[in-house]
């Protein structure tokens, strides 16, 4: 496995793969590998030759109140976790390389971004659609995948490749998650023991639409507020949104049905976490 951190370097990689008749697949991420990236890599792995991992915390989409100081990084355990699954090169640029000072272009998909964590997390998109946007023009997959525990992530970055005509095949991975439930995440580790045994109740409560609807439940208002209860009798849980919207669309939908995203945002404690599920897909 090579490591690259120059931009030139990469590109200059991924045009001879591309020449070469190679079919290259990228995986974005910000580090801090867990089984659910590495779920991705091996996905890669098994749709193209090569395999390309972006490590790269990309400050354009934190807010000022996050966490882009602390965010663990330790490129060493990443790469070896990443080679393991199936990685070939691994992509870790430089801020200053990335967002040179004569930088002025952002990426920005209006609509799918103003609801769910784009309503509480102004700019996070624009600056997700421009990093990646970025990665995608340096390293020129074939394919990119994506996990769908950010399922409004995926759907906004599906939306800028169709409108902008980019041919990437944009593939969503399913959520992996711990023997329990709880959705696997970078940020868990934040959690203190009392907070991680709460933060189980997101998959509790999701189980519990899941359950309602395959018991032929169709009323949105009467699911969201079932889960609203289970979430909200946890001491260190503080519910940000739960919704329930088409997952491609991002809209708003009254009647529970096949291809319904229920997904939520919650803190426990301090610490934000995501969650969702997709009706009749699991
Ligand atoms: O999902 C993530 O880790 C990030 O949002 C991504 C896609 C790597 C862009 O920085």
């Amino acid at each position: 496995m090579e490591t690259v951190t120059s931009i030139v370097e990469m590109k200059r990689a991924a045009g001879s793969l591309r020449r070469g008749g190679r079919t290259v697949a990228l995986v974005p991420t910000m580090g801090a590998l867990h089984e659910g990236h590495l779920s991705l890599i091996r996905q890669a792995d098994a749709r193209a030759n090569v395999v390309v991992v972006s490590i790269f915390v990309n400050p354009t989409q934190f807010g000022p109140s996050e966490d882009f100081d602390t965010y663990p990084r330790d490129l060493e355990r990443d790469s070896e976790l990443a080679q393991a699954a199936g990685c070939d090169i691994i992509f870790a640029p430089e801020v200053d390389d990335m967002y040179p000072a004569s930088s002025a272009t952002r990426v920005c998909v209006s609509g799918l971004t103003e609801r769910l964590c784009g309503a509480f997390r102004p700019g996070h998109f624009d600056g997700v659609c421009t990093v990646v946007a970025k990665l995608f023009s340096i390293v020129r997959p074939h394919l990119a995948v994506f996990g769908q525990k950010d399922g409004q992530q995926v759907a906004v970055i599906e939306r800028m490749v169709a409108d902008l005509e980019m041919g990437v095949e944009i593939v969503r991975s399913p959520i992996v998650r711990e023997p329990d439930g709880l959705a696997m995440s970078s940020r868990n580790a934040y959690l203190s023991g009392g907070e991680r045994r709460d933060a189980v109740v997101l998959f509790e409560s999701l189980k519990h639409a899941v359950s309602r609807y395959g018991a032929g439940e169709r009323n949105v208002e009467r699911i969201v507020s079932e889960m609203r209860e289970m979430i909200e009798a946890k001491e260190t849980t503080d519910i940000q949104y739960i919704a329930a919207v088409d997952a491609r669309t991002l809209e708003d939908v009254d009647d529970a049905g096949e291809g319904v995203m229920l997904a939520l945002a919650v803190f426990v404690g301090k610490t934000r976490l995501i969650d969702n599920v997709i009706l009749g897909a699991e």
